[in-house]
């Protein structure tokens, strides 16, 4: 890259969070590195950025469901000499169905996204980022992190990894100026639903409580620039958060039972 912006690296910002999340670092002043397996999709969200921030981006397509992916990654950014400033670990997904239901193969899947793939990026860049002293890291997990999911459990753990990792990381990283944040959304108006199969459900029904991509992104990215350990968008999502402290795990499961359920009376 031969601008010398900082550079963001974000994963999954072929559409929803992610790709407001570019719009968010090109308007502060970034060059991108967008990775995706949507090809399309990045490109539509470079050309917007390139035209309104002048902004340089580099288009990585990848599969972080191949377990070799963020290896090839790392090794690619190492070829072209791109010192990553940001990383946002935002690619992810969820399936609904119960853990006997769904198959393996794509709760396996979703481990090697949400959970694998986040941990090996994390760790292939952050030597860079200590080394030079200064950059930040994202990782999108999800107001699931505060509680079991049942009906869709791999999913909400997989969330209490990434903000169980991200706030250990968060602490080994408190004396050093490298930012590290964890974007815990609630329900998002994204394609999240249709690919998780659960547009049924009775939360996928109650539109009013979803927030717009953008207004999440622009929480997160606000965040990770006060260095804010654990940011929550939106009050409705912060009370929920708190109330759940207070609430047995045992209860928090039922409810959360109710919410993932296929909608049936
Ligand atoms: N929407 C919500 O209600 C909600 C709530 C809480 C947390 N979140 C989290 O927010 C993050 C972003 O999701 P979103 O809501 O913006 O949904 P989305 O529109 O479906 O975006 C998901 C992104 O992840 C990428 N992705 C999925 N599988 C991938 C793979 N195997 N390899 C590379 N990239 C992959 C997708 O790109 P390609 O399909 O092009 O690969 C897409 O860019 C996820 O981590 C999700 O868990 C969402």
């Amino acid at each position: 890259m031969a601008s010398s912006k900082p550079i963001c690296l974000i994963t999954g910002a072929s559409s929803g969070i992610g790709a407001e999340l570019a719009a968010c670092a090109a308007a502060d002043g970034f060059d991108l590195v967008l990775v995706a397996r949507r090809v399309s999709g990045l490109a539509n969200v470079a050309q917007a950025c390139q035209r309104k921030h002048n902004t340089t981006v580099t288009i990585l397509p990848a599969d972080l469901g191949d377990a070799t992916a963020s290896r090839v990654l790392a090794a690619e950014l190492r070829a072209k000499r791109i010192d990553v400033h940001t990383l946002i670990n935002n690619a992810g997904l969820g399936a609904n169905g119960t853990v006997a239901a769904l198959s393996l193969e794509s709760q396996l899947h979703m481990i090697q996204v949400n959970i694998t793939a986040l941990t090996e990026l994390t760790r292939r860049l952050l030597p860079g980022l200590i080394e030079r002293g200064t950059g930040a890291v994202m990782n999108v997990a999800s107001t699931a992190a505060f509680l079991p999911g049942p009906g869709m459990a791999v999913y909400y753990a997989s969330k209490a990894y990434v903000l169980s990792f991200t706030e250990a990381l968060a602490e080994e990283l408190r004396d050093t100026n490298i930012h590290v944040s964890a974007l815990c959304p609630g329900p998002t108006s994204t394609e999240f639903g249709a690919v998780a199969g659960n547009s049924a459900s009775k939360m996928a029904k109650q539109k009013s409580v979803m927030m717009s991509a953008a207004s999440v992104a622009r929480s997160g990215w606000d965040g990770l620039l006060r260095n804010e350990r654990v940011v929550v968008p939106g009050l409705a999502n912060k009370v929920m958060v708190q109330a759940l402290r207070a609430t047995p795990r045992a209860i928090a499961a039922r409810l959360s039972a109710s919410v993932n359920a296929s909608g049936e009376p």
